[in-house]
């Protein structure tokens, strides 16, 4: 789906498809440079960083494996409390492995940080977050993002993995919605 065909529900484009695949690009020849003879794990977390890990694994000149997690907060729809509930997690040991976590957004930062921990109790080498869209408030937090597309504001944004109402995750750009659309 492109961003013409939703162009109505939208308020802004903050980011086209092209702006995209350039930044995953730059990030890429980063993580090459970072993890040269290391073979990170990525692990994407569902459902929104699908497509951040398809394009992110096919910049890498370097060989990498993926795995997935799955997980959701406890608490209201609207207030995340920072403890997750694992609905999948990986199918691989992480044991002495580099961990490079992939993520579509960071906005408060709760998951983040509860699932690093989860994670550091298992033993990797190492552990690094990758994100294509931070908010704000994970700014405040001081939450780790090592490789981050973009800083972006705090509204509701869709597209590039992220939905609501589970649409527009296909949506080849990433846009606010326009608020006529959920209210
Ligand atoms: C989103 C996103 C992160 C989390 C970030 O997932 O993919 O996992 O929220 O929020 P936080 O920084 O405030 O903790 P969501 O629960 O919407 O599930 P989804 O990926 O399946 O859409």
């Amino acid at each position: 789906m492109k961003l013409d065909d939703v162009r109505a529900d939208l308020s802004a484009v903050l980011f086209t498809e092209e702006h995209i695949e350039t930044r995953i690009g730059e990030l890429a020849a980063q993580i090459d440079q970072d993890y040269a003879d290391k073979s990170p794990l990525l692990v994407g977390i569902l459902n929104g960083a699908v497509m951040v890990m398809a394009d992110l694994s096919r910049a890498l000149s370097i060989h990498c494996e993926m795995d997935w997690m799955a997980i959701s907060s406890y608490g209201s729809g609207v207030a995340s409390s920072g403890v997750v509930r694992i609905l999948k997690d990986m199918n691989t040991s992480i044991v002495d492995r580099h961990v490079l976590i992939v993520e579509d957004i960071v906005d408060t930062g709760l998951t983040l940080s509860y699932l690093i921990e989860n994670l550091k109790s298992r033993n990797p080498a190492s552990i690094e977050v990758c994100a294509g869209f931070r908010k704000p408030e994970a700014v405040r937090n001081h939450v780790s993002v090592k490789y981050l597309g973009f800083d972006i504001p705090s509204d509701f944004v869709v597209g590039y993995g992220l939905d609501y109402a589970g649409r527009y995750r296909n949506l080849r750009g990433l846009g606010i919605l326009s608020p006529k659309v959920y209210s």
